[in-house]
């Protein structure tokens, strides 16, 4: 089959297309998916460069996201069928086989049915980015209506999702994002849009009741202060500084995303019923992958970046 291979760390940029990789064999409790689309996200790149590469056996295939079709069915999965049109993540950090290839194992508990009337390059767009937003917004801050939230990088893969499930859950919305992207952002449900570059969100903002914080560095910090007593900022980077967050008297934590098939379920519904759109900025076929992964980076794009591996 083919597949994208790290062969040797040090970059996107040493990724190699073998047309003649090896199939992956089935583990128990996971299940083999001819796959159609598979999208790209920054821990993708930070692999590819050997970021935890203790955890990564080589040569070993990219890429985590994933839409496709059930074709074999591993000892002990009951939910799957052959056939079945699924989506979920299958990072080789979790298990998986890694999802730029033509097929791959994947944890059952990290798969689910893809949300209906949707295609496999949407669904593939959806898991690591919608599952993160998710668990931010229900499990850590369990946003209410009425509730003031700022989402920081509201542009991009888990941002573009974020505003519109903290709107379907009745929050009110402010986001950060980059001049050229305004427009956008409002047009995902934004209620406010701040420029980053040249606007100063802590000085615009207060008494909010949660931050979900997409972007790290300064930004952290800073926004403690927005936040009013007993608000939430969850960072999907380094989380903000606890003695800090301990004196404002907020809470502070950092997300590892956990995409599994309960919040995978939960997003196809929100996807299947209209409340959440689909966010894709450029497609491109398998074997421009490692240009796909240059646009990841380079190319500011708004939502997700698409590899089509199968019509
Ligand atoms: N902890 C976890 O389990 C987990 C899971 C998934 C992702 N992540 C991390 O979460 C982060 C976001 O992921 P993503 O897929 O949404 O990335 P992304 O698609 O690259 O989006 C990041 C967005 O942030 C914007 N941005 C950059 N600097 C900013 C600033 N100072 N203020 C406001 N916005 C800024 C970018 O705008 P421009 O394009 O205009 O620069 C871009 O739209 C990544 O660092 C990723 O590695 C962590």
């Amino acid at each position: 089959m083919i597949a994208v291979q790290i062969n040797s760390f040090g970059g996107y940029e040493k990724l190699t297309i073998n047309n003649n990789a090896t199939k992956p064999t089935l583990a128990a409790n996971q299940v083999l998916v001819e796959v159609y689309a598979a999208s790209l996200n920054p821990v993708d790149k930070g692999i590819a460069a050997g970021y935890l590469k203790d955890m990564v056996h080589l040569p070993a295939t990219l890429g985590g996201d994933f839409s496709g079709v059930v074709v074999q069915v591993g000892e002990g999965v009951s939910d799957f069928k052959i056939g079945g049109r699924v989506y979920g993540q299958a990072i080789v950090l979790n298990g998986g086989s890694g999802s730029l290839a033509q097929f791959v194992a994947a944890n059952a508990g990290n798969t689910a049915l893809q949300p209906n009337h949707i295609s496999f390059t949407e669904a593939a767009s959806l898991p690591l980015a919608g599952v993160s937003a998710l668990q931010a917004l229900e499990e850590h801050i369990k946003l209410k209506a009425g509730q003031k939230i700022l989402i920081h990088g509201a542009a991009g893969g888990i941002g573009s999702l974020a505003v519109q499930i903290a709107k379907s859950l009745g929050g009110y919305v402010a986001a950060t994002a980059s001049s050229k992207d305004k427009d956008y952002v409002k047009g995902l449900g934004a209620d406010l849009v701040i420029d980053f570059r040249s606007e100063k969100f802590e000085e615009m903002l207060k008494d909010y009741d949660a931050v979900l914080d997409l972007v790290s560095g300064e930004t952290t910090n800073k926004s403690l202060k927005v936040l009013k007593q007993g608000g939430i900022i969850v960072s999907l980077l380094a989380p903000a500084d606890p003695e800090l967050a301990k004196k404002l008297n907020v809470t502070a934590i950092g997300q590892l995303t956990n995409t599994n098939t309960q919040y995978l379920i939960r997003l196809a519904e929100l996807v299947s019923t209209g409340k959440v759109k689909t966010q894709i900025d450029k497609v491109f076929p398998l074997n421009q992958t490692l240009e796909a992964l240059k646009h990841l980076g380079e190319g500011h794009p708004r939502g997700k970046v698409v590899i089509k591996i199968k019509n």
